[in-house]
């Protein structure tokens, strides 16, 4: 446990699967399962780093450009993921949610998400945030057109982008970005919330991440100056104001 770390947001968009296995000899689905393989390390140096909320970038809503074939593999993936992880998320205190659409998911997917959001539902240690059809500019419209043309507070505001996503309770703004892949954007993830995000960018595809690399930019993390646009002396405040 690094406390240092107590309770922050960490967001990753995890990229390179494709690539990693091209670069094996392999076909795409290959660096895929590596990839759920990686998540796994992830969420358990997440919980034992003491990071509070964890938020994984698994399937933008233009991911359905994809192949038929690749998105298939992906949704049964996620599926192998929730029924094979939800006992060791309860176990290990760790709330699974997913973020993002729910209207273009399969009924068998969606029956597992249900199961793993109610029987994760009552733990507090971490939540686990996976995001599947999410769009952050989708969340915006929806959560601006749900204000109605009413003038609200970001707090309102963050709580209608949390119903947009199916999310039961607003979340905290996002303190580390990480990106794997190579790329340096964000690809419509999080637009929101990251507003004060330190960003980092990964050359490593994301089958390689492992729990030492998510400890080595936590140790990143912990040496960048936030000021939160305020000057260095009344940065706490101010970081607390952000939430
Ligand atoms: C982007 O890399 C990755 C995705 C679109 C899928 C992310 C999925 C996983 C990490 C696997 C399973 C996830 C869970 C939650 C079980 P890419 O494949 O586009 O890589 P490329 O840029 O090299 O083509």
């Amino acid at each position: 446990m690094v406390p240092q770390f107590s309770g922050i947001h960490v967001a990753i968009i995890m990229d390179g699967n494709g690539r990693w296995a091209q670069a094996r000899g392999m076909a795409r689905p290959f660096g895929h399962r590596a990839g759920a393989q990686a998540v796994r390390r992830a969420v358990e140096a997440a919980r034992r780093l003491g990071v509070g909320t964890l938020t994984l970038y698994a399937f933008s809503s233009d991911n359905w450009k994809r192949p038929g074939k690749e998105v298939s593999g992906l949704m049964r993936l996620f599926r192998a993921f929730l029924a094979g992880e939800t006992a060791r998320c309860v176990e290990n205190g760790i709330r699974l949610q997913v973020v993002g659409r729910r209207d273009r998911l399969s009924m068998p997917l969606l029956r597992s998400i249900e199961a793993a959001e109610k029987a994760t539902a009552s733990c507090t240690e971490m939540r686990l945030r996976v995001a599947v059809d999410y769009s952050a500019r989708d969340s915006l419209l929806g959560a601006a057109a749900m204000a109605e043309g009413k003038e609200l507070s970001r707090e309102d505001f963050s709580r209608l982008i949390a119903i947009m996503n199916h999310d039961p309770l607003p979340v905290r703004d996002v303190d580390l970005l990480i990106r794997t892949g190579g790329e340096q954007r964000v690809s419509d993830f999080l637009l929101w919330e990251i507003a004060y995000a330190e960003l980092l960018f990964l050359p490593l595809m994301w089958p390689e991440f492992t729990g030492g690399e998510l400890e080595s930019a936590l140790r990143q993390y912990s040496t960048r100056e936030r000021r939160f646009g305020a000057l260095l002396a009344t940065a706490a405040t101010a970081a607390a104001a952000a939430g």
